[in-house]
């Protein structure tokens, strides 16, 4: 059984799908680890810690590859990339397929059996493979840090002999994964935080973090939850009154953070340009949604810009921007994904077709699309989301067209001395 672990190609990809523990473990199982050389350098990983927990440092994809029964990724690879795969060959990686329902098909086409970690089924056993939550965890963390960058005041409240400094007044729109821990730090850092989601089970969470939950209708809220425990899209009564809620609570907040995501579904538009023209100078929006078109009006994939004195930041692939975390989580959810699987007798990755989670995650089985969504038969097969950034299988430098921001005036640089270059992490999707 030989496991290869690939060095990711798309532009901003940060991230490494093994880390020396995971690799480590793998040989462990019996396995045979294959690094393509540099995959973890920007995760910190060096190729020599790899080496040291028994993996075998490969010159090229093509070495790596070459005769791989499970290639691991992060991201959904290109066409170049996959070139290198075999047929027979199963992949593991953040596929975002309805960022680019043709992969599908060219998996089935080149005999890979591809499996999407970003469709792991939201169930108890599933829980530490769960690569949507591991890396919405850390991007909900990292949008409060890149909002205290860019804020020009301080988020707690200080008394010092100078006088007083109020706390800043932070509001998460969508309490989902990234939106809890987007809540938790920012009670950390001592802000009075608020917080809404079309979720009625997402009130307690909220509340249970200290923060204020605040909605337009809560009987509304107890249907627009899936069995998956996703959300689903509101009737547009709800969105109206909801808009007209969230004007009045965002004019008198010092940072936005934005998170509501519709699995399949553009990200819903939250903020109006009205809305964010209403907001206070100074204030700073982080739009996590950004990479499926953005909760803001105006936000720019990949950027941050100043708009009427309000700062949005609309940073791409933003686990990827804590890539050694993110690296280390996601590798262990592939860990506990493959070892699940693991026959140590056959010394092999045995998939077994009708076990749930493999339903949940496999799109394509011996040169045919099995997955639902993708099945030409499927009829309610969910429209892939239009407004995602095209990123063709192939796309080795993906830099998402940036949407024309009607009154952005000027790039921003977080603090005060503009000390930091502003970052473009355009490039990868860590969810489709
Ligand atoms: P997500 O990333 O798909 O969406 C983020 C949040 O946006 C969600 O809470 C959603 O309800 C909210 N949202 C959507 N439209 C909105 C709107 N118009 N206004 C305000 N908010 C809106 O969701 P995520 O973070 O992946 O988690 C969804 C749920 O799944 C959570 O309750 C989470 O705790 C649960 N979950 C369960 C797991 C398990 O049982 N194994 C694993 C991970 C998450």
């Amino acid at each position: 059984m030989k496991i290869a672990v690939l060095k990711e190609t798309r532009a901003g990809e940060t991230r490494v799908a093994a880390s020396p523990e995971t690799v480590k473990k793998f040989v462990a199982l019996g396995a045979e680890v294959v690094v393509q050389s540099g995959a973890g350098e920007h995760a910190r990983f060096a190729d020599a810690a790899y080496a040291e927990a028994g993996g075998r440092i490969s010159p090229s994809a093509a070495d790596a590859a070459q005769g791989a029964d499970l290639v691991l990724k992060v991201a959904r690879p290109g066409t170049e990339e996959l070139r290198v795969l075999g047929r027979g060959t199963k992949l593991a990686a953040i596929l975002s397929p309805y960022g680019d329902p043709d992969s599908v098909a060219a998996y089935a086409r080149l005999g890979i059996d591809a499996m999407a970690m970003d469709f792991m089924p939201r169930i108890t056993r599933a829980q530490s493979m769960d690569v949507l939550s591991s890396q919405s965890n850390l991007a909900g963390y990292k949008a409060v840090i890149d909002a205290a960058a860019y804020y020009g005041r301080a988020l707690p409240m200080m008394m010092t002999a100078a006088g007083t400094i109020a706390p800043a007044k932070v509001f998460v729109m969508g309490a989902g994964v990234a939106g809890l821990q987007a809540i938790a730090t920012a009670r950390r850092l001592g802000a009075v935080v608020s917080a809404t989601d079309v979720r009625f089970a997402a009130k307690e969470q909220v509340e249970s973090l200290g923060a204020t939950f605040v909605t337009v209708d809560e009987e509304a809220m107890k249907e627009a939850e899936t069995e998956g425990g996703y959300a689903k899209e509101m009737s547009e009564d709800f969105q109206k009154r909801q808009a007209e809620f969230v004007a009045e609570h965002v004019a008198k907040q010092d940072i936005v953070i934005t998170t509501a995501l519709i699995p399949g579904r553009p990200a819903p538009k939250l903020l109006t340009e009205d809305m964010i023209a209403g907001m206070k100078a100074g204030s700073v929006i982080v739009d996590l949604a950004a990479e499926q078109g953005g909760n803001a009006a105006l936000t720019r994939p990949g950027e941050a810009i100043e708009t009427g004195g309000v700062t949005i930041i609309g940073f791409m692939n933003v686990p990827g921007r804590l890539a050694a975390d993110a690296s280390t989580l996601y590798a262990r959810n592939l860990y506990t994904f493959v070892s699940t699987f693991y026959d140590k007798e056959k010394n092999d990755f045995v998939v077994d077709w009708e076990d749930e989670i493999i339903k949940g995650v496999a799109l394509t089985r011996d040169g045919a699309v099995v997955h639902p969504a993708f099945a030409e038969s499927a009829p309610d097969a969910p429209r892939p989301v239009e407004a995602a950034p095209a990123d063709e299988p192939g796309a080795e430098t993906e830099a998402p067209e940036a949407a024309p921001a009607a009154n952005a005036d000027a790039h921003v640089e977080p603090g005060a001395d503009g000390a930091a270059p502003v970052e473009d992490n355009a490039g990868a999707d860590a969810k489709n």
